[in-house]
């Protein structure tokens, strides 16, 4: 009748152990596959675990780092090879103006219509920063900073000597705190002294090998905006490291501060709006007078708007794809394009075939590569018009609306050509840039036109040749030197 309350104790107690049998069966698998996981953590040439010899904190040196990651340093040695192809890209040194003279146009007056040159491997920045001929011994050392590890060692060098607390402060820290006293010399202060180009240090702390972002200008930026650089996820890490130099930047003011233009965003509206508050200008472009902006190599800005970053691809996934080697995983640490390595870089993803891919790519590039010739032929006829309107004696009232559309066309095409990778890192917001370019150019020339017929002028501009590298060369030189050619039929 009554329930037996102490059969009723004994069930609950089988009940118990019968859970407690469980628990522990569960937690006993649940190591088991923890320590699985282990084993192919390991597998990787994982960090410390595998360290031989000690590595100093501040080690610049690549080779010395070698004795402990052998397979990372022998990748990281093929960067040497600077004889690649693919159809848009590669490590050899395309020459862009002789590609496309009209380079020349865009940039006279400027350094870059004198030698502009595609990226070679990280191993060549040094030779390549001190040989261009874009330097001169006004070049601030600001130039340096993304060529070099040495770079960040010498500012934090400087910032402990302004910290209270220099001791206990990170790299990051004390770069931080002496980045300002770096960028104040001049590029020949370095001549010489910089004996190491782009290694290890760049992106690992030597102590854990995990990555680590020391170059201050990116994390300034992270701050302007109110995030901490140290507080992103491990795979936002493997795009950010990369950052920290593949980025659009200018250096403020008389100290030749290293700043990215983000505070209010990263298109190229948000940069311009940026900008034009304080009306910076790189060079004043030598046929239109215009005071221009030249971007540098806004790589990550639109990498951030494509199909990739929003589905959590990070730069490392293409351009440094694990290899295997004796049954070792590892990083390739030969970035290189990833179509000399599609299988590895792509396919690890894409099921299609690897010439499948190939030709998706280049698909893609062409189209980019169509708009932004017809971007380019506009802006440069843009710059024409405007100095036939000083040639036949416009004001500065008339002049001023024409130069600023011709800055705002020139900026949006620059940030599409100055990117890598011929629009594929984001094509659809490149061909929308390239479209805005085209616009403004346009309209530029239009209203060249009307400013031109207000002076009683309705003939064509005679346009001045620009077919070749030393044909553009020699016909801008007559510009930079004030003895222009007459484009006015007369
Ligand atoms: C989905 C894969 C993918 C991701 C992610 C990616 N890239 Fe690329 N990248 C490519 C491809 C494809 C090219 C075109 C290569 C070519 O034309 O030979 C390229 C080209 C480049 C180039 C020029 C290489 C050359 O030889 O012309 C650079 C530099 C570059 N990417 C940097 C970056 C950076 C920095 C990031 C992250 C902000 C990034 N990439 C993210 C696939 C990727
Ligand atoms: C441009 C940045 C960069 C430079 C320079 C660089 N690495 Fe790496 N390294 C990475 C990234 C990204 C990873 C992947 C890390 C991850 O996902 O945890 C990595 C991973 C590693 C790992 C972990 C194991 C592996 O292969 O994934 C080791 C060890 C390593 N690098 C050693 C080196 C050595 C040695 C050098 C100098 C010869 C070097 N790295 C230079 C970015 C860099
Ligand atoms: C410290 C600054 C710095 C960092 C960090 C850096 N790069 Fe570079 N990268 C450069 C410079 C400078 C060049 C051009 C070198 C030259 O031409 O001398 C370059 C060139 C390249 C090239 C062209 C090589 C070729 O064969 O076409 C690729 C691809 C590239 N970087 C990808 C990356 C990726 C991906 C990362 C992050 C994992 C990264 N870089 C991190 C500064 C940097
Ligand atoms: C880590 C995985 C991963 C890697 C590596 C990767 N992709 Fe992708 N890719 C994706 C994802 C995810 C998408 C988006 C698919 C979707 O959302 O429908 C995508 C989309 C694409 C698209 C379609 C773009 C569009 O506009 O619709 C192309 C083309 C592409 N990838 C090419 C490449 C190439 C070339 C490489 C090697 C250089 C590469 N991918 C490497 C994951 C990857």
């Amino acid at each position: 009748m009554n329930e037996n309350p102490t059969s009723d104790s004994g069930r609950t107690w089988i009940g118990w152990a019968l859970f407690a049998i469980g628990l522990i069966a569960v937690f006993g698998l649940g190591i088991m596959f923890a320590s699985i996981m282990d084993r192919r953590g390991e597998s990787r040439d994982s960090y410390a675990a595998t360290q031989r010899v000690e590595i100093d904190a501040l080690e610049i040196d690549p080779s010395k780092w070698a004795t402990n990651w052998p397979r990372e340093y022998g990748s990281y040695r093929e960067m040497t090879d600077d004889t690649t192809h693919t159809k848009y890209g590669g490590a050899f040194p395309r020459d862009y103006l002789e590609e496309t003279p009209a380079n020349v146009v865009l940039f006279a007056g400027y350094g870059f219509s004198k030698e502009y040159r595609q990226a070679r491997g990280h191993v060549y920045t040094v030779e390549d920063v001190t040989t261009t001929k874009r330097n001169s011994s006004t070049t601030p050392a600001t130039c340096w900073t993304c060529k070099s590890g040495i770079v960040v060692v010498k500012m934090a060098e400087y910032g402990r000597k302004r910290m209270p607390d220099a001791e206990r402060a990170s790299l990051q820290e004390a770069a931080l705190a002496g980045a300002g006293d770096f960028y104040a010399n001049k590029f020949d202060d370095f001549r010489g002294k910089i004996d190491h180009p782009i290694g290890c240090l760049d992106c690992h702390d030597p102590g854990t090998m995990t990555l680590r972002i020391a170059r201050p200008a990116i994390v300034e930026a992270f701050q302007r905006q109110g995030k901490d650089i140290n507080d992103v996820s491990h795979q936002e890490m493997r795009t950010l490291v990369c950052a920290q130099c593949h980025v659009e930047y200018y250096f403020k003011g008389e100290g030749k501060y290293l700043t990215f233009p983000w505070d209010e965003g990263t298109t190229p509206e948000a940069m311009e709006s940026y900008y034009d508050k304080f009306d910076f200008a790189d060079w004043t472009h030598a046929i239109s007078k215009t005071p221009m902006l030249k971007m540098q190599h806004p790589d990550y800005e639109v990498y951030t708007t494509g199909i990739h970053a929003y589905r959590n691809v990070a730069c490392a996934d293409c351009h440094m794809p694990y290899k295997t080697e004796c049954g070792v995983k590892y990083s390739d640490h030969h970035l290189q394009s990833p179509l000399l390595n599609i299988e590895n870089s792509c396919q690890v993803c894409h099921r299609w075939g690897e010439d499948e891919i190939r030709l998706r790519v280049e698909g893609i590039q062409d189209k980019v590569r169509e708009g932004r010739s017809r971007a380019e032929r506009a802006v440069a006829l843009a710059h024409f018009d405007i100095a036939a309107c000083i040639e036949i004696g416009a004001s500065g009232a008339e002049l001023e609306p024409l130069r600023k559309l011709v800055r705002q066309a020139q900026m949006r095409w620059d940030y599409v050509a100055a990117n890598n990778g011929m629009g594929f890192h984001s094509p659809a917001e490149c061909l929308r840039i390239l479209n805005a370019s085209v616009e403004l150019a346009q309209e530029c020339r239009i209203e060249s036109a009307r400013v031109l017929a207000a002076h009683g002028y309705a003939k064509p501009v005679r346009y001045p040749e620009f077919g070749s590298k030393e044909a553009a060369q020699t016909m801008i030189a007559q510009f930079v030197n004030d003895s222009p050619p007459s484009l006015l039929a007369r």
